[in-house]
């Protein structure tokens, strides 16, 4: 039988990436994205014109509490029981420590960690037995040094979601990993000034960004293989070694 993966934030950067190595690796897709109607149709006719698969987009915004039902009742509408989740789509406030202020603070907490807590909670009895949930984290959750205070906590505290998930998925029989990329050029980066990404590209032993379809193979190897469970893989070229 075909299998179905749900990713949030799949019509861009390292979720069409994602989407991109599941509907090669035969998976039907549902992909949600916040505004960008062009680009989640775009993706969609892109993924079924090189892949034999079922493609669906769904406008659901991780900073609106509604987006949990409006997911499961898309889910649920369309009989859709899913295989893989990977909690990809991600924000963030690069106010200053001095200058943030609590609403921003609170606006990524609840799309970073809030969020994803309870779409699971909401979706946990559509997941088929034997499947996979994937957060993407962040090298920033590992090394606190992100530019934003708030970003690089929230991806701790996706770290640690993912490690004490563990034990509360497994009466479902699904494991939960995380990826915690490093640099990996996407809208995200590509907006960065040519001088901050030369700085950035020169701390990394492999002297460059990661391409998302090199990510994406990790996702597709937490997903398929069946015995990784609770691990935060790093994929940073080498960031911390040089
Ligand atoms: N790029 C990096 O270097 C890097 C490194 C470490 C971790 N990450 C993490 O990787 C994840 C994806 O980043 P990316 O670089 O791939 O970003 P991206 O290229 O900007 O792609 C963003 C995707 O997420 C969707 N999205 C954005 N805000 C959303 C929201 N509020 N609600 C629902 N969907 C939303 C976008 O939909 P629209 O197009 O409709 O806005 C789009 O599909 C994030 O969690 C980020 O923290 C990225």
């Amino acid at each position: 039988m075909k299998k179905q993966a749900c990713i949030t934030g799949g019509t861009k950067g390292i979720g069409k990436a994602v989407a991109f190595a599941l509907g090669q690796a035969g998976y039907d897709l549902l992909l949600t994205y916040a505004s960008d109607d062009d680009a989640a149709g775009k993706v969609c006719k892109e993924l079924q014109q090189e892949f034999p698969v079922e493609v669906r987009v769904l406008r659901a915004d991780i900073t609106d509490k509604q987006s949990v039902d409006v997911i499961y009742q898309y889910l649920t509408a369309h009989h859709l029981r899913l295989d893989a989740v990977v909690f990809n789509a991600g924000l963030t406030c690069r106010d200053s420590f001095e200058t943030v202020r609590m609403d921003d603070w609170e606006r990524v907490f609840f799309g970073n960690v809030h969020f994803p807590v309870f779409l699971l909670q909401r979706i946990a009895g559509l997941l088929n037995g034997g499947g996979s949930v994937v957060f993407t984290g962040s090298l920033m959750g590992v090394h606190p040094h992100s530019v934003s205070l708030a970003y690089g906590v929230t991806k701790s505290a996706v770290h640690a979601l993912v490690k004490n998930l563990v034990k509360f998925l497994s009466p479902y029989e699904i494991r939960v990993n995380g990826v915690a990329p490093g640099f990996v050029d996407t809208e995200w980066q590509k907006g960065k000034p040519a001088d901050i990404r030369r700085n950035i590209e020169n701390k990394i032993a492999l002297n460059r960004f990661c391409d998302p379809a090199e990510l994406a193979e990790a996702y597709r190897m937490l997903i398929e293989n069946r015995y990784i469970n609770g691990e935060i893989v790093v994929v940073d070229g080498g960031y911390s070694y040089k």
